[in-house]
């Protein structure tokens, strides 16, 4: 499933070639993809409607609004919701609408909406194909940064033989993986994540926990994940779900275990990020019974669990990223900047307790960076996802860097 949580929208036109438009969409949907199928009139003249929303699990839109009920199909909303439109096949019409912006379908205006990447598969007759006017529009399209996926040479519709064949659907299908594994700036890089707080054992019924929901850590995974790289995630008891298939969950309980488990995997790994709230003390001496309820105090002695962030910065090698958190409630700055030094972290990750929407629980945070020259780069508050990505921005350009300071 490699185009599992991608948005596309395949736009089909009218040619011939518009019954290959159902293999094509049952090769993206194989793949994981979600595909929002548009059609222009001219398309449902060659293929039906039925087929293609029975396909896709979606209903086709074609025209504006529907007929039925007035439900106005939405070119703007479709264009920001795709991570790819992917037209195919392209009729030479289609294609100098395209390039001279005539916007007389809902196919044109989700084009023209559209903020994210266009693929185009020409179909056509080899004359039309290479006709200047033709080959003058998809240079404008060229021009505007569009991608064409070039007809191959065979026998035509028309009986003739040249080149104007739509591409074979199979082959668009790598074609739109090959695309979305380029954008993919960590493939081959593997990362540990800590996650969630840990939960120390008093007795067989209590222990020490705190609040950590483990959203930032998941956060972080994922989209490491969707940047390519593989991800294994040491979480503790948290209540949510990892969804992508290119994070390998590995749940623990305590810091002991934590740790141990940091210590085996760290090594193969190119960078890791501390985001778990790993309790500071553990009780010294586990009770194998329920501890009764009695007239006196209770004493429960705890102990220093081992500091895993600064055990990595140990055992780091300098091709190694090493990034940490801090939540702090005073000398924010300050406290994060020496937990860096003493941690021997490449990044720590600021987040104060006195910023509202910041720090346990809630969906956003906001955060600021601080590198080993104490800079300092600030960030509004953002949805933990957001904030997750401007981590991993931040994650690609410091491998770049050690990268580049390697040669
Ligand atoms: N950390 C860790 N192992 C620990 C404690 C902390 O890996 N036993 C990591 C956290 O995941 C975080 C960073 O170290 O990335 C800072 O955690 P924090 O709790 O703020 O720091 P402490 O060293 O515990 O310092 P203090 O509690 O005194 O602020």
């Amino acid at each position: 499933m490699r185009l599992t949580g991608k948005h596309i929208v395949l736009g089909l036109t009218g040619s011939i070639a518009a019954y290959k438009a159902a293999y094509l969409l049952r090769g993206l949907i194989k793949e994981g993809a979600e595909v929002q199928v548009v059609m222009t009139p001219a398309a449902k003249e060659f293929i039906t409607p039925v087929t293609m929303s029975a396909l896709s699990g979606k209903p086709v839109a074609s025209d504006f609004f529907s007929a039925n009920d007035g439900t106005w199909y939405s070119h703007v909303d479709m264009g920001q919701w795709a991570d790819l439109i992917l037209i195919a096949p392209a009729t030479a019409a289609t294609i100098g609408k395209m390039a001279h912006g005539i916007c007389d379908n809902l196919l044109i205006t989700t084009y023209l909406s559209a903020k994210c990447p266009i693929m185009i598969a020409p179909a056509m007759d080899m004359d039309m194909f290479m006709h200047p006017a033709n080959q003058a529009n998809l240079a404008i399209l060229r021009s505007f940064g569009n991608l064409i996926i070039e007809p191959g040479e065979g026998e035509l519709a028309s009986g003739l033989y040249g080149k104007g064949r739509m591409e074979e659907p199979e082959i668009i299908v790598e074609e739109v993986i090959k695309f979305f594994d380029q954008k993919k700036k960590l493939l081959n890089k593997h990362f540990l994540i800590t996650a969630g707080p840990t939960f120390e054992k008093i007795d067989p019924v209590r222990f020490i926990g705190n609040y950590s929901s483990g959203k930032m850590g998941y956060a972080i995974a994922e989209e490491l994940a969707n940047a390519g790289a593989k991800v294994t995630l040491v979480s503790g008891p948290v209540q949510i779900k990892k969804t992508n298939s290119g994070i390998k969950l590995i749940p623990v309980e305590s810091a002991g275990e934590m740790y141990q488990h940091c210590l085996r995997i760290f090594p193969e790994a190119d960078g890791a990020v501390m985001c778990a709230a790993v309790a500071d003390f553990t009780p010294e001496n586990y009770s194998e019974s329920k501890i009764k309820r009695g007239n006196d105090d209770l004493l429960i002695r705890l102990k220093p669990t081992s500091d895993i962030a600064a055990q990595l910065g140990q055992i780091k090698s300098d091709r190694q990223l090493l990034i940490g958190f801090a939540l702090e409630t005073h000398d924010e700055m300050a406290n994060a900047f020496s937990k860096l030094n003493r941690k021997n972290l490449d990044l720590i990750i600021l987040n104060s307790l006195n910023d509202r929407g910041a720090g346990f629980g809630v969906d956003t945070n906001k955060i600021t960076i601080i590198d080993r020259d104490n800079n300092q780069t600030f960030f509004e508050l953002k949805s933990k996802t957001e904030v997750a990505a401007d981590i991993v921005e931040r994650i690609v350009q410091e491998l770049d860097r050690k990268a580049s300071s390697e040669k």
